[in-house]
């Protein structure tokens, strides 16, 4: 009797269509986000898995200490991973949903079963952690934090240390894996970008910029790599680090994702908005306010479907790619139907 099929009943419980009077009222074509809540602190990280058989699934990272596990599509909740001791900064899903990983404000990153909920490792650090990434296999676990270290965990021997990269001279943000496992990128407030080779553990190739960039999305279809630094969007190649293009918003920006079909990019930051961009034309197509706070984080489903956006105002917000298109919890609404 696993952790899912005994909550599975409460589904739809922290899921409310927001302002459905409203909709009801007005034209077919409304963004009528889902919001999710549940957490009682800041949402400053949130992760997809891929589509498996059982749908997609979304894992928040939370500074009440608290990731929580839902329904990608629906945003209806699963399970709440319990443990932590402090602010969790990071949480990932690998491809599958059958593991999640989270960093946290409690030193340690943390490894869970993610169909029974159960912790699997717990993986200390020497400071704050703020970024967990499985490979695609899930056998090992990166990690990047305060302590300025890049960590890879071998997951089949969690007993063993782990590889070091070090480098960086400022806590690092974010470390993904890229280029099939065989590289990494890292992002850095010590203002740069870095690739590495995981077998030489050497910089391959850096970037430099004038402050600290506030978010990185690395897209292995098409090798993009999507960078945020104050109100600028930019994409690179993420093999060559070669910039592909800048884009300025109209506020300072704290996270951006691009569409998996690259027609879109969505971002989200100090204005509480959310904003969805044409990639092609770089021309701000919709914008919409929802959030009661700046916006922590922002990703596309794997679908393209739906985006999902974090924000200090605790909840979490699921925005229609097409708005009005039927799809999870959303039903188009026919004008003439009321
Ligand atoms: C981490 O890794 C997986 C697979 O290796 C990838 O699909 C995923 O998007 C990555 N990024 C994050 C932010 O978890
Ligand atoms: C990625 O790595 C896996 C395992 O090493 C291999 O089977 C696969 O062919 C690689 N894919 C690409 C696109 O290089
Ligand atoms: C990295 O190391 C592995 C194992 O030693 C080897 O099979 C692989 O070819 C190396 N990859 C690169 C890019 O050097």
């Amino acid at each position: 009797k696993s952790w899912w099929t005994r909550l599975k009943y409460l589904t739809n419980l922290y899921c409310l269509l927001a302002s459905q009077s409203e909709t009801k009222v007005s034209m077919a074509m409304r963004q009528t986000p889902l919001t999710c809540s549940g957490h009682t602190r800041p949402v400053v990280d949130l992760a997809f898995s891929g589509i498996t058989p059982y749908g997609y699934f979304l894992i928040s990272a939370c500074k009440d200490g608290k990731p929580m596990l839902r329904q990608g599509d629906t945003g209806d909740w699963i399970g709440t991973f319990l443990g932590h001791k402090g602010a969790v900064w990071g949480a990932t899903l690998n491809n599958e949903a059958t593991k999640a990983a989270t960093a946290a404000a409690d030193f340690t990153a943390k490894v869970w079963d993610a169909v029974t909920g159960d912790e699997v490792l717990t993986l200390a650090h020497k400071h704050i952690v703020k970024s967990v990434n499985f490979t695609q296999d899930s056998s090992c676990l990166l990690t990047g934090g305060n302590d300025k270290i890049i960590r890879i965990y071998d997951l089949n021997k969690p007993e063993t240390e782990p590889q070091e990269i070090t480098g960086h001279t400022s806590a690092i943000k974010k470390a993904l894996w890229c280029n099939n496992d065989t590289q990494i990128l890292s992002a850095a407030d010590d203002k740069t970008v870095r690739l590495w080779d995981r077998n030489s553990t050497e910089v391959v190739k850096q970037l430099s910029f004038d402050m600290s960039v506030s978010s990185m999305e690395y897209i292995p279809d098409g090798e993009v790599l999507v960078i945020t630094y104050g109100k600028t969007i930019a994409f690179y190649n993420a093999l060559s680090l070669e910039m592909i293009k800048t884009v300025d918003a109209p506020a300072s920006i704290h996270s951006a994702s691009l569409h998996p079909d690259k027609d879109f990019f969505v971002a989200g930051g100090d204005d509480f908005k959310l904003y969805k961009f044409d990639y092609g034309t770089e021309e701000e197509l919709e914008s919409y306010k929802g959030h009661f706070g700046p916006v922590h984080c922002v990703r596309f489903s794997p679908d393209g479907e739906l985006y999902a956006s974090g924000s200090e105002d605790g909840t979490l917000r699921l925005w229609q790619t097409a708005v009005g298109k039927t799809y999870g919890l959303w039903k188009c609404v026919l004008p003439g139907e009321f």
